[in-house]
């Protein structure tokens, strides 16, 4: 079969902890390693230091959603990792584990997604549809909620109508769902003491491989099929400036 030159996909990487720890190294390897299979472009948000403010179930996004302004009622971080989350076309979430599930953070920034739901009756709604996710939790203890988080994580996704992949079958694996390390719970300055353990970031980097081979195969489909989705047809007519803008940031 001839072979075309692939377009070059978008993954974001986003490390949902409100500190600057194993989740994100978690996740950064994960984006490391989707780098590996070439013609991938890779961006990466932490939460740290974020203002992401709770979701006040208002619906003003559900009709008024713009690129100038996709939350409508909240000032705080979002509208950029809402730029990035609406033409990443796969995306790895990681969150620490508290209490046994999502944290709190993570959890404000996943139900901040209205714009892009399909119950919007905005030109963006669905824009998560055919979005690729890989789901990655930290905690400290073993079973202390691992599986739980990611399962918080892929549940999201499903909502959303993404498409949700593992690890794959790369071995060895911490988990079979996405990525999951427990690891005594230092920060990033004493990073050796508390690095995610070697088979976790193992199990990232097969998470990273699979979310981005997943999503050239998504894209090369939609592609095949001459298939662009509404809201990027909207966008490329009448937001070019801010389409082009997009594109160039997620290249630098
Ligand atoms: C409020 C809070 C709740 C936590 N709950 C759990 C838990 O239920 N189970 C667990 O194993 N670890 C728990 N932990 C530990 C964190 O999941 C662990 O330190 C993780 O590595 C933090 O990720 P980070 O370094 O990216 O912030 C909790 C930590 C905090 C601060």
């Amino acid at each position: 079969m001839e072979r075309t030159k692939m377009d070059t996909v978008k993954i974001l990487g986003i490390a949902g902890s409100p500190r600057h720890g194993n989740t994100e190294i978690a996740v950064q390897e994960a984006l490391a390693a989707a780098k590996t299979l070439g013609d991938v472009a890779t961006k990466f948000v932490s939460l740290a230091g974020k203002k992401i403010d709770s979701c006040i179930g208002c619906y003003r996004c559900y009709a008024d959603a713009s690129p100038q302004k996709w939350c409508v009622s909240l000032d705080d971080d979002m509208q950029e990792i809402f730029d990035y989350m609406l033409l990443a076309d796969g995306i790895i979430l990681g969150s620490p584990v508290y209490y046994g599930q999502v944290a709190g953070k993570c959890k404000d920034l996943m139900d901040r997604l209205g714009p892009f739901d399909h119950f919007a009756c905005s030109p963006y709604r669905g824009a998560m549809s055919h979005k690729v996710l890989g789901g990655i939790a930290c905690s400290h203890t073993t079973h202390g909620g691992l599986e739980h988080t990611i399962n918080n994580i892929h549940l999201w996704g499903l909502v959303c109508d993404m498409i949700i992949v593992g690890p794959g079958t790369g071995l060895p694996t911490s988990c079979l769902f996405g990525a999951a390390s427990s690891q005594w719970p230092g920060n990033r300055d004493d990073e050796i003491k508390s690095r995610p353990n070697g088979e976790a970031l193992i199990t990232c980097r097969n998470l990273g491989l699979t979310v981005a081979e997943t999503t050239k195969i998504i894209r090369a489909g939609l592609k095949a099929y001459d298939h662009e989705e509404s809201w990027r047809n909207w966008l490329k007519k009448y937001e070019p400036n801010w389409m082009r803008r997009q594109e160039k940031n997620w290249m630098e």
